[in-house]
């Protein structure tokens, strides 16, 4: 059988798509190795969001030279984001690539492997960039596939993502992803629905819908128009689904009939991760993110009065173009009076191609991009632990994801060792509460897969800690007579 390797880095899409990926060259009779020495075919699939990226995939495929050149057959791949945006750079840069594949063109890969195992020499495909054809032809070049999924490939089989949408139309100037993943374009939902209908019937339990700007999902024109609400709604029906998250939400579109599915439908993540980039109305002009910091605090006011107990986490980019003292400490504020559950801090990295890079100077030194960083993981760390507190003595509901990390690494040492993994009775596992926390705790290998309530004794900034609550099952009394 041949040998797959498969990396991915990057965002939920990439992690979605390396599934498909690995499901096609299974049907092809592939297995996968965690070993690239074994492997007849390595494929990384990229990210181009941040420089670093891009250098970690370059290092990786400069690890992988001299296995090529001992093993001239190794087909090695590199697909996604970065293949779409560097194109033949890659080939420039790693000239024993073989295949350059952009993330419109994954269904592709098991045909252009056989391309060049028979011969037919380094094979590129890639969709059209945003100015090369009509807005029609462009987004063609760009489609997805998301009909073949592989329960196997998933960390769990009861957990999916479910692409609704792809692409993204609103260039934020500082952002490659409008051009690696082209135009804004909404599922069908009849399309969306089947894929989570099959999902239900293989024992998925709870779907995560993926868009870069999820919230923005719209389907149809005049009278039969989907918003992204009707969508949930009509996935809310399906039998078998027990909980349904999303993510990213776009400030802008967090509209009311939204937070009024997320507050009344009981199979709805109470959870929404809304990103602000900054706190700074100067910093967000030059960002175009398309609002104002008031537009963003009125929409989250109005998310936690209707949504009561929501958890929102948000995204900052600091250090970009023009970022003064002020500005910073204007984010600094939003995120101190936000009390969001969590926040994921960039340091600005410019992208070649995007309008930032082309009209904005990088003019914010690599220490004080770094320093700020700091700064605002230390504020949302104390936040995010102070909150965690709160629910010291709840019981919470917790999906069963899996062994929590450190049981990971026991059961990897014993499985080394040649002990048996099922030998101990107790283990560490680890889950999510309705609103995205994470919760270890001691049980059961059985209840992985489970909901089931756990009491809360600690906390910090990630993770709770928690006991399983015991149900005393009622003792009915039987008179005999
Ligand atoms: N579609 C999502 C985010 C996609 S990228 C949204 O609009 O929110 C994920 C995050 O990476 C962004 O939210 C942003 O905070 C960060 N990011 C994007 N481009 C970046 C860049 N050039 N430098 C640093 N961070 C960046
Ligand atoms: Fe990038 Fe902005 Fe689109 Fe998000 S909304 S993917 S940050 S351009
Ligand atoms: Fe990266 Fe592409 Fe996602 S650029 S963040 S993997 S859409």
């Amino acid at each position: 059988m041949p040998k797959l390797y498969i990396e991915t880095v990057g965002c939920q899409m990439n992690v979605l798509d390396s599934e498909l990926v690995v499901a096609a060259l299974r049907n092809e009779g592939y297995e996968l190795t965690s070993d690239t020495a074994v492997a007849d075919t390595v494929l990384f699939n990229t990210c181009s969001v941040r420089e670093h990226a891009e250098e970690k995939i370059y290092s990786a495929l400069g690890r992988l030279k001299n296995a090529k050149q001992q093993n001239p057959g190794k087909v090695i791949g590199v697909i996604g984001c970065m293949a779409q945006n560097h194109q033949r750079t890659v080939f420039e840069r790693a000239p024993y690539v073989d295949l350059i594949v952009g993330p419109g063109q994954l269904h592709q890969i098991p045909e252009l492997i056989r391309k060049v195992q028979s011969g037919g020499g380094q094979q590129i495909e890639v969709s059209l960039g945003r100015k090369e054809g009509t807005r029609e032809s462009i987004a063609r070049s760009h489609e997805s596939f998301d009909p073949l999924r592989d329960p196997t490939m998933r960390p769990t089989p009861f957990q999916a993502y479910v692409r609704i949408q792809i692409g993204c139309d609103k260039f934020c100037t500082y952002c490659i992803v409008p051009s690696v993943r082209g135009p804004e374009q909404s599922r069908p939902p009849e399309h969306i629905l089947a894929e989570a209908r099959q999902l239900a019937g293989e024992g998925c339990k709870e779907i995560t819908l993926l868009g870069q700007t999820v919230n923005s999902y719209k389907f149809g024109e005049g009278e039969r128009i989907t918003r992204f609400s009707d969508l949930i709604y009509s996935l809310h029906e399906i039998d078998g689904i027990e909980r349904i998250k999303f993510v990213t939400n776009y400030p802008k579109d967090m509209t009311d009939d939204l937070l009024t599915a997320v507050r009344d439908l009981p199979k709805c993540s109470k959870y929404l991760h809304v990103p602000a980039q900054s706190g700074s109305d100067a910093q967000l002009r030059a960002m175009r993110r398309g609002y104002t910091v008031g537009e963003y605090r009125e929409m989250l006011a109005r998310t936690y009065e209707q949504i009561p107990g929501v958890a929102v986490t948000s995204d900052f980019i600091v250090g970009f173009s023009g970022e003064t003292d002020e500005d910073f400490q204007l984010s600094m504020d939003l995120v101190r009076e936000s009390r969001f559950k969590n926040s994921f801090i960039f340091k600005y990295s410019e992208r070649p191609g995007t309008k930032g890079a082309m009209l904005l100077p990088d003019d914010v030194p690599d220490d004080v991009k770094r320093a700020r960083n700091n700064e605002m993981l230390a504020l949302q760390n104390e936040i995010s632990e102070a909150d965690n507190q709160l629910f010291l003595g709840q019981n919470v509901q917790v999906l069963v994801e899996g062994l929590s990390k450190s049981a990971e690494k026991k059961a990897g040492a014993q499985t080394a060792a040649g002990e048996s993994r099922n030998r101990e009775h107790v283990v560490q596992l680890t889950g999510r509460t309705m609103c995205d926390r994470i919760v270890v705790f001691d049980g059961n290998r059985r209840q992985i897969g489970e909901t089931i309530d756990i009491a809360i004794y600690d906390a910090n900034a990630h993770t709770l800690f928690g006991t399983v609550v015991v149900q005393h099952v009622g003792l009915e009394l039987v008179t005999l007579r």
